[in-house]
């Protein structure tokens, strides 16, 4: 039995089988999981997460082996392969994370079929599957903390078979206009609320993702659930910990010699739609186009990480951007060294290296529920680093004072916000990379857990 738990599809680590056929654990994917296991160090936890892998199946089955979670316990909930592409897949990748970031061609997309309600059915499933785990082992009264959109059907659930629980759901993406829901069909938008009002409390980074909730919530179910707004930050610490690895040095001396005296602009994502790569990678050409001036100057690193390419949505992505940067590259690189170097992996000391050594950190999504890269890189920069940010991500509620604005649709406005970035007075960029470092070290990751567990209720009614 457990008395706080907490509830997410992925889990804090990958698991994988090793060379030798043992289990072994692989740095954490996506953005959530990292911090939420610093969060939960050294706490007595229980930490129910979905079986993804082969290795997760198989550590489901035998039980998982001691510290490859860390310091929780971990209960991997496993799943026939048809529900957990249903849930995963279909309803939360390619569904309900559009929706949330307002990111659906609404001529093409979605298209809700019978295909789509069977997938929604393994949602459900799913949902009730992660609630039943949860509600078989909780400790009377137990916490239970459950995370984001691929478990929003958590809520009625667990109200339902465990009324003494004190639940508590926290959203890290976007929430939507209640106009934006209405794409889905009106009694799905409806079960969806109703569950997320089932939790005795809903969080989000920022209040305009919590208002839209709460106003969305009033037109569909005419009341209004309780909701807090809770912004992340990073293990400013930790970060800088692993900055210092030899790894980070060695990655940084071929970034030296590759920008040759250069001006740094960098960015870093996950490959998804809503990062806005494209319009990123058009600005910068607008700026070499109208100044020239830069063209041997500024080099453009950016660094994204691999995501979800069992999606086309995502893989046409990346290869637009591939392609648009090829283009760029062809137009303006002599001997084929570009002005953009786009390295689609997964390199972390690759990535911290460039964040403490970038002039000018370019973070533009459409939209974002947080954007921890945008608090990372003041934490760690040595040169001043501009933070030029869109104000759709959840970070600019906080950090947008002392950052350069980018309208993540304009891409006259973005290139010449870059412009103004790079040409700061060095006692401007001093003075807002202070102020950056500091905002971006505060909520760290164990504080601000406590934060959402305190919010942990019963639910109403
Ligand atoms: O896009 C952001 C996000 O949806 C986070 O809310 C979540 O932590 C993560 O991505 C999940 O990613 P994945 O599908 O790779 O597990």
């Amino acid at each position: 039995m457990s008395g706080l738990v907490v509830v997410s599809n992925r889990g804090p680590a990958t698991i994988a089988i090793g060379p030798d056929g043992q289990l072994v654990a692989r740095h954490g994917a996506g953005g959530l999981a990292p911090s939420l296991a610093r969060a939960l160090r050294g706490e007595r936890a229980r930490w129910v997460a979905s079986a993804m892998t082969e290795g997760e199946r198989r550590a489901a089955r035998e039980g998982v082996p001691a510290g490859l979670a860390g310091d929780t316990e971990l209960r991997l909930v496993d799943l026939p392969p048809e529900v957990r592409d249903g849930a995963y897949r279909v309803v939360a990748n390619a569904t309900l994370w559009f929706l949330l970031h307002g990111l659906f061609d609404r001529t093409r997309r979605p298209v809700l079929d019978r295909r789509w309600r069977e997938a929604f059915e393994r949602y459900r499933e799913f949902n009730h599957a992660f609630a039943d785990e949860v509600a078989e082992t909780a400790d009377e009264g137990a916490t239970v903390v459950v995370h984001d959109y691929h478990l929003f059907l958590v809520g009625a659930r667990l109200r339902a078979v465990r009324p003494d629980l004190a639940t508590v759901h926290f959203t890290h993406t976007p929430f939507p206009s209640a106009d934006e829901l209405e794409v889905l069909p009106r009694a799905v938008v409806h079960e969806l609320l109703d569950s997320m009002a089932g939790f005795g409390s809903c969080g989000f980074h920022t209040a305009r993702w919590r208002d839209n909730f709460q106003a969305a919530a009033r037109a569909a179910l005419g009341r209004v659930p309780a909701a807090f707004v809770a912004p992340l930050g990073t293990d400013a610490d930790e970060l800088r910990r692993v900055a210092a690895d030899p790894a980070c040095a060695v990655a940084g001396e071929a970034l030296d010699a590759e920008l040759d005296g250069r001006r740094l602009l960098f960015r870093s994502d996950r490959v998804e739609p809503s990062k806005n790569l494209l319009r990123g990678f058009l600005a910068f050409e607008e700026l070499l186009e109208e100044r020239p001036a830069w063209r041997d100057r500024v080099v453009f690193v950016a660094r994204a990480y691999p995501s979800r390419q069992d999606l086309p949505e995502y893989l046409a992505y990346r290869s637009e951007c591939e392609h648009l940067v090829a283009r760029i590259n062809d137009r303006f690189g002599s001997g084929g060294d570009g002005p953009i170097r786009l390295r689609i992996e997964d390199d972390f000391p690759a990535t911290l290296a460039a964040l403490q050594r970038s002039d000018v950190l370019l973070v533009n999504p459409i939209r974002d529920g947080m954007n921890l890269v945008a608090k990372e890189g003041p934490v760690l920069n040595r040169r001043d680093g501009v933070l030029a940010l869109s104000p759709a991500a959840g970070a600019f509620a906080e950090l947008g004072a002392h950052a350069v604005e980018v309208e993540p649709f304009d891409v006259t406005g973005t290139a010449r916000a870059l412009e103004r970035a790079l040409e700061l007075p060095a006692d401007e960029r001093a003075a807002r990379a202070g102020a950056l470092a500091r905002l971006g070290a505060a909520h760290p990751p164990a504080e601000w857990f406590h934060e959402l567990a305190a919010h942990a209720a019963r639910p109403a009614g």
